[in-house]
């Protein structure tokens, strides 16, 4: 172990039967260092941290935390060596208050600890994420994600950590909770504790990180400062190639309305909301955590029981609050969720991409398996998932590549329709997001119209043919392609004019 290190990986190695995740890294982290990790989907970063925090065990190598003197061998030894973790997919219970969630898990809350202390530093922590609205007694289930996940991150703060493990930590979060967050890290960071910090959004990178480690299929390709280092360089070492356009160009639109809502109204979350999208085109809706963006998109999906106003699609009414009379009516709908409502965890790879078309592969009510699964083998390539592993269980994928997994289910699917996504590229790497946009222009040329609700607004900027600005579910603004700049849509969604 270097001396200046807090922790120390030496030649760590996983693999997941034939899957090599991870070969021979080594890894160290100074006291208040503040270090991203970059890489691919299935690059190998979450592996990574599941090996520094015992959930994993290693086949070869060996992690060292200064001070602790032991292996880590489980999560609980991991939490005893000074190592806390925000974990990329949600670990939280959503039946429990805000509060007990905080404390879920902690193992050193002394028997007769004082009620009073424990709220005064559960509302602290909550605090210094700029999240004071956020009471403490509610249940989880009534936050946002977003807000869940600043949840989420308030109680890795109430731990006594020296080295806080942030897996994805922003990937829903609007860019004025990322400005929180941040400071959130800076003063931990004056703490002198270490960070290391996985994302997919390059921004932060260059805002919160002081150096970067890079991974590409499972091995260490480079460390350095962030100083001096260009975001294409960044992304060349992540991809192993140049990096191309990101966002594909629009295309022309036949004109036709395909979807049409008016007087929309969710009470307490959006308020009369009126939008137009023609075939062919994608429309983005931008706000900030809490804007409406997110039920907007659940309203049209029929997701929303409160929900009143009108849905059309192709001219035919929808019944708000019917999932049912959605899809019967052509709307698809790809959660940001994929956790929870997106992906099935537990089915294979090839019965995800296929869930939603079994009766097109029925003959006189027989399945007809064989046609299934070349279907399964055709979509696996079109959102490039590898073919090979189309019999894995999807929870056996890394994130992004389970993301990918709810766009093949929309894929080439029978009438032209709409599809509304929340966050669709939470989670996603460079490379595979200028896929998934390259598969969003082609459910456009299919004639689909696509509703995106997001809270990136470089990708909200880049790939709207429409961008309409949310605050506090009213709509602020609309804008047409190349209308919508950076300034206007961050005023608007932060200081909407009366
Ligand atoms: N429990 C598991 N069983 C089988 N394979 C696994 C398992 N966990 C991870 N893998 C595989 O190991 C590789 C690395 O996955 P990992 O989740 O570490 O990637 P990642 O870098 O975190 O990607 P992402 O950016 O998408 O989150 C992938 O090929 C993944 O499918
Ligand atoms: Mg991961």
């Amino acid at each position: 172990m270097n001396d200046a290190s807090v922790l120390s990986a030496r030649g760590l190695s996983k693999r997941f039967g034939p899957v090599v995740a991870l070969e021979g890294i080594d890894f160290d982290i100074r006291p208040g260092e503040v270090r991203a990790l970059c890489g691919e989907n299935g690059a190998g970063k979450s592996t990574f941290i599941k090996l520094l925090t015992g959930v994993y065990h290693p086949d070869a190598g060996s992690v060292q935390v200064s001070g602790f003197h032991r292996p880590i061998r489980s999560p609980r030894e991991a939490q005893a060596a000074g190592i806390a973790l925000v974990a990329q997919e949600l670990s939280v219970c959503p039946e429990l208050s805000v509060e007990d969630n905080i404390w879920l898990g902690t193992l050193d809350i002394p028997f007769l600890h004082k009620r009073a202390e424990l709220r005064r530093k559960a509302r602290a922590a909550l605090d210094l994420l700029g999240m004071q609205a956020i009471p403490l007694d509610v249940p989880l289930s009534t936050l946002s994600l977003g807000e869940r996940q600043i949840v989420e991150i308030a109680r890795m703060l109430t731990r006594d950590a020296k080295v806080l493990l942030l897996d994805e930590p922003t990937a829903a979060l609007s860019d004025n909770e990322i400005a929180r967050m941040s400071a959130a890290l800076r003063s931990l960071k004056r703490e002198g504790r270490s960070i290391i910090y996985i994302t997919h959004r390059m921004g932060e990178v260059f805002d919160l990180c002081d150096t970067v480690t890079v991974f590409r299929n499972g091995k260490h390709v480079s460390t350095r400062g962030i100083e001096g280092l260009e975001r294409s360089e960044l992304v060349e070492l992540m991809l192993g190639r140049p990096h191309d356009a990101m966002y594909p160009p629009a295309q022309r639109t036949s004109g036709d309305v395909r979807l049409s809502v008016s007087g929309l109204t969710i009470p307490g979350r959006v308020s009369d909301l009126n939008l137009d999208v023609p075939a062919g085109t994608i429309c983005c809706l931008a706000g900030q955590i809490g804007s409406g963006a997110e039920e907007v998109i659940r309203a049209i999906a029929g997701l929303e029981y409160a929900a009143h106003g009108e849905v059309r699609v192709n001219t035919r009414r929808i019944t708000l609050g019917s999932a049912e009379s959605a899809l019967r009516n052509d709307v698809m709908y790809v959660s940001g969720d994929r956790a929870a409502e997106g992906v099935f965890q537990e089915l294979s790879v090839g019965e995800n991409l296929t869930a939603l078309r079994l009766d097109q592969h029925t003959r006189a009510g027989v399945l007809q398996r064989r046609s299934l699964r070349d279907k399964a083998r055709d979509l696996a390539r079109q959102v490039k998932v590898d073919v090979g592993r189309l019999g894995s269980r999807a929870n056996e994928l890394s994130g992004g590549n389970q993301q990918k997994l709810a766009f093949g289910r929309c894929l080439d699917r029978g009438r032209p329709g709409v599809i509304v996504m929340n966050e669709p590229t939470r989670g996603i790497d460079v490379g595979a997001r200028a896929e998934i946009y390259a598969l969003m222009r082609q459910f456009c040329a299919n004639g689909h119209a696509v509703v995106v609700a997001s809270t990136d607004l470089e990708e909200v900027i880049g790939l709207g043919d429409s961008v309409v600005t949310l605050y506090r579910g009213r709509r602020v603004g609309s804008y047409p392609r190349g209308q919508a700049t950076m300034q206007q849509v961050v005023t608007d969604i932060t200081h909407p004019v009366a």
